[in-house]
């Protein structure tokens, strides 16, 4: 009977976390393991250390079942089926490459209380290869268990979802009982029709860099389609849309702006080209530093515009900036294009106030020179300029006839494509957008 698998999740972090709960409401038991003794004590206490849609409420509730622990402890994972690895694998300062300390580091740590017949399931992004290494250390110190890898790709603001209701499973294995146990664990996803695919483990690891490229190439191809647009008169919106009905192409993640960022895309791609060099593949992702080039322009391209519509300079000027968040319904500022872009403003000699709605905090420590207003209206009060830099609803939701009265200058710039031009035009607003000639 499934529901009595025991589960150990290892890093309790975004995707832990997440994933901690979502198996706790499918029955399971489950232990959270997290080296960092302030994060357990919060979870502990149903409070979850970021923001996700969902996410407290469901840990609250779960830990109300008594099926759902959290510990510094390795040694709570002991009675563990299945340990998950959840650890985060961030960029390596000063190099490319993915910093894989915290996955040997879990791994070491929880090697010595692997019950018999228990698997490692490997979630964290990694190198390809990595999987592969860690197998061979398992052989050789707990040969009565077995590693397999199962990525995972969930958004933020959507990880709940992601988690209960993915596109598809993906299970890299060595052994048919390590695949039957993952499928056991995750049958009432199974028989709701999520596509189960189950491969070696070096195409596991590499479906989820596969899918974060393809993905960050699909915003740099339109974003680099908006640099063309800006060039020739043409209008960025409206060529997705055209390209987008076409479904070999398909419209999502074809909006133009200020880029990616957040603590995936970026890193991923990058730490995938380190990886191809060392395994003498570098020129079958050489693309991809075009990619990040173009990513990084676009954030350029923001300030160059900001610039060219003060005529005054940017020295001085009173800039408004919605939006911290690398993208709306999550406090991450990790890599956040808009912050990078207010900070580059201020570095220019510009007076720029920040609003979000959740990421303020997380935000202030980065930035700690940057101005914050808790309230949309303060952010724009005598405000020279607005820059729309994450396509939080709220921000959507404004109406440039009320918001007009709080600026001095009634000029926005639409880092997102998100907002609808033609309501500011007719209030009377200056507005312009990446890749639209307005
Ligand atoms: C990304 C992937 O989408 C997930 O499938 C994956 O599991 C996750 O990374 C991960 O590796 O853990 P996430 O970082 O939450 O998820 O964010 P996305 O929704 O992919 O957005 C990434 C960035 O692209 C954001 O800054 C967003 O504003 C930007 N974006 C997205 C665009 O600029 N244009 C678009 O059309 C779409």
């Amino acid at each position: 009977m499934s529901e009595t698998l025991k589960i150990s999740v290892i890093g309790t972090g975004y995707l832990g976390a997440t994933h901690a709960a979502c198996m706790s409401k499918l029955g399971y038991t489950v232990v959270g393991i997290d080296s960092d003794s302030a994060k357990i004590s919060a979870l502990q206490k149903g409070q979850l250390p970021f923001y996700e849609p969902g996410l407290a409420e469901l840990l609250v509730e779960q830990l109300a079942t008594g099926r759902l622990t959290f510990t510094t402890s390795f040694d709570m994972a002991k009675d563990a089926d299945i340990h998950f690895l959840c650890v985060g694998t961030p960029q390596k300062a000063g190099s490319n490459a993915a910093d894989l300390t915290y996955v040997n580091g879990a791994f070491d740590q929880l090697l010595p209380h692997l019950k018999v017949g228990s698997l490692v399931a490997g979630k964290s992004t990694v190198p390809v290869g990595t999987a592969d290494l860690l197998a061979a250390k398992l052989d050789a110190q707990a040969p009565h268990s077995d590693l397999a890898w199962n990525p995972e790709f969930l958004r933020e603001g959507f990880a709940i979802e992601d988690t209960l209701e993915p596109n598809r499973l993906v299970v890299g294995v060595r052994k048919p009982e390590s695949e039957k146990l993952l499928a056991e664990l995750y049958a009432p996803l199974i028989t709701a029709g999520v596509p189960w695919i189950s491969s070696d483990l070096s195409t596991a690891e590499l479906v989820k860099v596969a899918a974060n490229s393809f993905l960050a190439t699909k915003i740099s191809f339109i974003n680099a389609m908006a640099e063309i647009c800006e060039a020739a008169g043409g209008d960025v919106t409206v060529l997705a849309k055209a390209i987008g009905y076409d479904p070999r192409i398909g419209s999502r993640f074809l909006q133009a702006g200020i880029g990616f960022g957040g603590g995936c895309l970026p890193k991923d791609i990058r730490a995938f080209m380190a990886r191809a060099e060392e395994i003498g593949a570098n020129q079958a992702v050489e693309f991809l530093r075009e990619i990040d080039a173009i990513n990084l322009r676009a954030r350029t391209r923001m300030v160059d515009v900001v610039s060219s519509e003060l005529s005054q300079g940017l020295k001085g000027a009173r800039i408004a900036v919605l939006g911290a968040a690398f993208k709306p319904d999550s406090d991450d500022v990790r890599d956040s294009p808009a912050l990078d872009i207010a900070a580059s403003l201020l570095a220019k000699g510009a007076s720029v106030v920040v609003h979000d709605p959740k990421a303020i905090d997380n935000a202030r420590l980065r930035f700690p020179n940057l101005e914050f207003a808790t309230d949309i209206k303060s952010a724009l009060t005598e405000a020279d300029i607005t820059l729309h830099l994450t396509e939080w609803k709220v921000y959507r939701e404004l109406d440039p006839v009320e918001i007009k009265k709080w600026v001095k200058s009634a000029k926005i710039i639409d880092g997102r494509n998100a907002l609808d031009s033609d309501k500011y035009l007719l209030a009377g607003w200056r507005f312009r957008a990446l890749g639209r000639n307005l």
